[in-house]
């Protein structure tokens, strides 16, 4: 009998729940015991683990965050803390981790591993910014809850004719603006992965005004800096008066999206299914359409930047 503990740590992500639940039904199904651990890494740390039933995950797959809690620990980034976590699951005699975060979160697998403990990561955060799997749980949400907002302000940008500026999560990478501003028609995106020119921003404005379009959208990256920034540097070198909408919170809240508690539960199921195979230490991995798992190291190496393609189309499309 193998016992399994399930975290949920760093951002979170709507779908969260639905892999939990994948994770929980799935590891039962099959005769494990599932225990979870509140609060992310800290509540490793403070030893809040407490077995799990089909019940304790009954009706959470509609809500978005995550019923374990989450939490960003600075403590779990030294031994010491590391070592307070790996004797709460030692005590317990619970032979696997599986945690459910982003990048962060899983390195901080990784140096448990390194520490003799078998654990294996399902990728979930909005920014869908993890090398080693093309999709993370909590990116589709994000992207809907985006557009949505991007229509109703457009309304008022019509109605005023003005310039929108919108701010979107994403920390240093730009994947909810890239395809956020192309779900919804951006005029301009701007990524940090992309060189930034704010009189080219300018002159696309000016353009785009004089061939007759009375407002425009421009989706900014966090990455890139704080959509007021940009607001008043086109201000200063245009005529336009631009509103700003820091989108925020919103974007990792919401109940999930059909894609993200699919993905959610077939991620969740696939996890137990790789530690059932004896296959430890690797991260749930969505590849062209198919989830497989993958090393870590190999994770780690497989470099995701945003698609270029994207970006020019976008920039096509809006003209
Ligand atoms: P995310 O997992 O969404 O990227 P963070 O980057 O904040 O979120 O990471 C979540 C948590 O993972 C951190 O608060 C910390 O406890 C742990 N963590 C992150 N990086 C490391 C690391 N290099 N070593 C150990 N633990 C880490
Ligand atoms: O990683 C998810 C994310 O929402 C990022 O897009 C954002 O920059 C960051 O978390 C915000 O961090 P916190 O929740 O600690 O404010």
């Amino acid at each position: 009998m193998k016992k399994i503990a399930i975290l949920t740590s760093g951002g979170d992500a709507p779908g969260m729940n639905a892999a939990i639940r994948g994770v929980v039904r799935t590891g039962l199904y099959y005769g494990f015991e599932v225990y979870g651990v509140e609060k992310g890494y800290e509540g490793l740390i403070d030893g809040c683990i407490r077995p799990l039933t089909v019940k304790s995950v009954a009706g959470i797959i509609q809500h978005g965050g995550t019923m374990l809690k989450t939490a960003r620990s600075e403590e779990f980034k030294t031994i010491a803390g590391q070592e307070k976590a790996l004797h709460n699951l030692r005590a317990r005699d619970i032979d696997v981790l599986i945690v459910i975060g982003g990048d962060g979160s899983m390195a901080g697998a990784q140096m448990l591993t390194q520490q003799g403990l078998s654990t294996m990561v399902i990728p979930a955060t909005i920014d869908n910014d993890m090398n080693g799997t093309d999709y993370t749980i909590g990116f589709d949400t994000a992207l809907n809850t985006v557009l949505d907002a991007v229509n109703k302000i457009r309304d008022t940008a019509e109605s005023h004719q003005r310039v929108a500026i919108v701010e979107v999560m994403g920390r240093s990478a730009g994947h909810i603006a890239l395809q956020a501003g192309l779900a919804c028609g951006a005029e301009a995106i701007l990524l940090p992965e992309e060189k930034f020119d704010i009189d080219k921003l300018c002159n696309g404005l000016k353009q785009s005004h004089r061939r007759g379009k009375l407002y425009s959208i421009v989706m900014v990256a966090e990455g890139v800096a704080k959509g007021y920034e940009i607001a008043e540097q086109i201000a200063e070198k245009t005529v336009f008066n631009p509103h700003v909408t820091v989108l925020g919170y919103i974007q990792r809240g919401g109940s999930p999206s059909a894609v993200d508690n699919i993905i959610g539960s077939r991620m969740g199921a696939k996890a137990v299914e790789s530690i059932m195979l004896d296959e430890y230490n690797r991260l749930v991995s969505w590849q062209k359409g198919e989830l497989l798992t993958i090393e870590y190291e190999q994770a780690f190496k497989r470099e995701k930047g945003i698609d270029k393609s994207i970006y020019k189309l976008a920039a096509i499309l809006a003209t």
